[in-house]
């Protein structure tokens, strides 16, 4: 897969076969993953896999029902328009893909930045493996002690990127991107 096709073909899919990804292929994604710039190369990302389709959707649950607590504290919220997905018992944020990764670390003043580079080349190395993967950002609100506890989050985590993966049903196209904003060209 040359470059183009590889940014081409990364779609978020939000449809997956129920066959398990090998955890060896797991592994080798997130040693690519890491070839990601960091800030001062201090690399600190960290990796949770979780293939068991229950601890998803427990996971799944547990931020749909802090998200409705977010809205119902405050109407304005940006998640208003997902109220009633957040409330349809079947729905499941990480759409039965048969992987999470959680891509996370402990505060640190660039873990966003670098845990988003990470994420973005993990999700470049999936396509290039013919796996599918989407960023849910609405995987990031895991408070329940006993659940973070399951999970190994302890207290000092922070996730920035929620990845499920898995192999697509089939692959969407590129939804329209909008001409690039050149705010200014300044040439000597
Ligand atoms: C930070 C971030 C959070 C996202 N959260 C979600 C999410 O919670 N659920 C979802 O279905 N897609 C989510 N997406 C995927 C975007 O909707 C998707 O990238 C966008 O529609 C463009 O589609 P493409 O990835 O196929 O280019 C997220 C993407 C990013 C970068």
């Amino acid at each position: 897969m040359d470059f183009l096709e590889l940014l081409k073909n990364r779609r978020s899919v939000r449809s997956f076969e129920n066959r398990k990804v090998p955890l060896q292929l797991l592994h080798a994604i997130i040693h690519e993953a890491c070839f990601a710039p960091s800030a001062m190369n201090q690399q600190p990302w960290r990796f949770i896999i979780i293939q068991n389709t229950d601890l998803m959707k427990r996971i799944s649950d547990e931020n749909k029902k802090n998200m409705l607590l977010e809205i119902q504290n405050n109407p304005a919220s940006l998640l208003k328009p997902y109220e009633t997905i957040f409330k349809t018992n079947h729905f499941n944020i990480f759409y039965n893909a048969s992987s999470l990764i959680l891509i996370c670390g402990k505060r640190h003043f660039s873990l966003h930045e670098d845990c988003s580079l990470a994420a973005a080349y993990l999700m470049f190395s999936a396509t290039e493996k013919h796996l599918a993967t989407c960023w849910i950002g609405f995987g990031v609100t895991i408070i329940d002690p006993e659940l973070r506890a399951e999970i190994g989050l302890t207290d000092d985590l922070e996730i920035v990127a929620p990845i499920a993966i898995g192999y697509p049903t089939s692959i969407p196209e590129c939804p329209k991107r909008s001409a690039p904003v050149i705010l200014k060209e300044l040439i000597s």
